[in-house]
């Protein structure tokens, strides 16, 4: 077990500038995932910690030892890739002890650790088979394995779910969090998918550009995001940005829409620093529209008009596109909210958990 530390971290390839000055911290025994939209940097600060890139400039400790100049051998890690570059002519037994063969591991020691990990992952019974005679899951399974029997003090893994097909990915990715209870080694963990990012960490690191967006819990980002890069990324189906001014009425403050509708800001969620008539974008996700019934609202909820233009019923959930203005949103229901496509209707619109940006910065305010 290992914490790591990283300090003004910079990555050129050539002129181009992949690391742009990361710090992070991260705890022993913590499960942290790096997600960012492609080419944002995520395999390069992985790899960087792994040994497999030279660093420009900066400091990557693990354990306390700083391991700049360390061969990643020496580095006390394991990782798992998407490719999960197994040994086509070698068992499943072969390929997990390969490692440790290489290390000259006694062969006894070597059961023990194999059958161990193999029983964790329920491939015991495929010991003997060779990699083409697996399925995808259970071949991402044998890699795991072959991470988990070197015992190392950090796990590191690229995507290693990708290559999967959605049902297996979830069940993968249960089957690596149930792990991590269990070994409870330092774990970083990269994706571009939002859902496995959510879903997995402990602490999510957003990345755009090379740099660190934002850093914290997976339900602080989703609902305190600081940018609307941030607000955007995180959400499935992606929050709504509405274009509006915000607008001083006496006290109150009101959000008035392109197409005139004027939505009150709750008293909690008024903004001190914005001048009056300012343009902003109103966030709003989907889960935090329904349809509005002719009952008097809950405060803080407000009434916009709108049209569905699609409806989507899912068993469990109803996606509705439709437009407010000339802005489609996406709106999620429940599993019996069916609007008529291209009737009239009325958006219950919760205020209180709208997300206000300012589009000249992309801050929230
Ligand atoms: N070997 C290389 N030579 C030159 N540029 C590179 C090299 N590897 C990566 N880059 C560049 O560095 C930036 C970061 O790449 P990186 O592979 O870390 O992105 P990523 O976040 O892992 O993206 P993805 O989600 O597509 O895997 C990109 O602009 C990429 O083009
Ligand atoms: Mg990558």
């Amino acid at each position: 077990m290992a914490d790591v530390k990283i300090e003004n971290l910079q990555k050129y390839y050539g002129s181009v500038q992949a690391l742009k000055g990361i710090d992070l911290q991260i705890g022993d025994g913590e499960f942290v995932v790096f997600v960012g939209p492609s080419g944002c940097g995520k395999s390069t600060l992985l790899r960087s910690i792994a040994g497999l890139e030279d660093i420009s400039s900066g400091e990557i400790s693990i354990g306390g030892r700083v391991v700049n100049d360390l061969r990643p051998r020496d580095r006390d890690i394991a990782m798992v890739f998407q490719n999960y570059a197994l040994y086509p002519f070698l068992s499943v037994y072969d390929n997990i002890a390969f490692g440790l063969r290489a290390r000259k591991v006694a062969e006894a020691e070597i059961r023990k650790r194999v059958d161990g990990a193999a029983s964790m992952l329920g491939i015991t019974a495929l010991l003997d088979r060779l990699p083409r005679q697996l399925s995808g899951g259970q071949r991402q399974r044998v890699a795991i394995g072959r991470a988990i029997v070197r015992q190392a003090q950090l796990f590191l893994f690229d995507e290693p779910l990708s290559n999967l097909d959605a049902k297996l990915r979830d069940e993968m990715r249960g089957e690596i969090k149930r792990l991590h209870k269990e070994i409870s080694t330092t774990m970083i963990y990269v994706t571009h998918d939002q859902v496995e990012a959510m879903t997995l960490a402990d602490r999510i690191v957003l990345l755009r550009d090379g740099r660190i967006e934002q850093q914290g819990a997976p339900l602080d980002l989703f609902e305190r995001p600081r940018t609307g890069f941030v607000a955007g990324f995180l959400g499935s189906p992606s929050i709504n940005l509405l274009r509006a001014r915000l607008v001083s009425r006496g006290l109150e403050q009101v959000v008035v829409l392109e197409t005139g509708v004027q939505l009150e800001l709750p008293a909690g969620r008024r903004i001190s620093s914005t001048a009056a008539g300012s343009a902003v974008l109103l966030g709003l996700r989907p889960q935090h529209l329904a349809l509005a019934g002719p009952a008097l609202l809950p405060p803080g909820v407000e009434r916009v008009p709108s049209k569905a233009e699609i409806v989507q019923p899912t068993g469990t959930r109803t996606y509705v596109t439709a437009r407010i203005g000339d802005t489609e949103v996406t709106a999620e229901l429940g599993a019996h909210d069916l609007p008529e496509v291209n009737e009239p209707l009325e958006f219950a619109v919760d205020m209180n958990r709208c997300v206000l940006i300012d589009p000249s910065t992309d801050q929230v305010l």
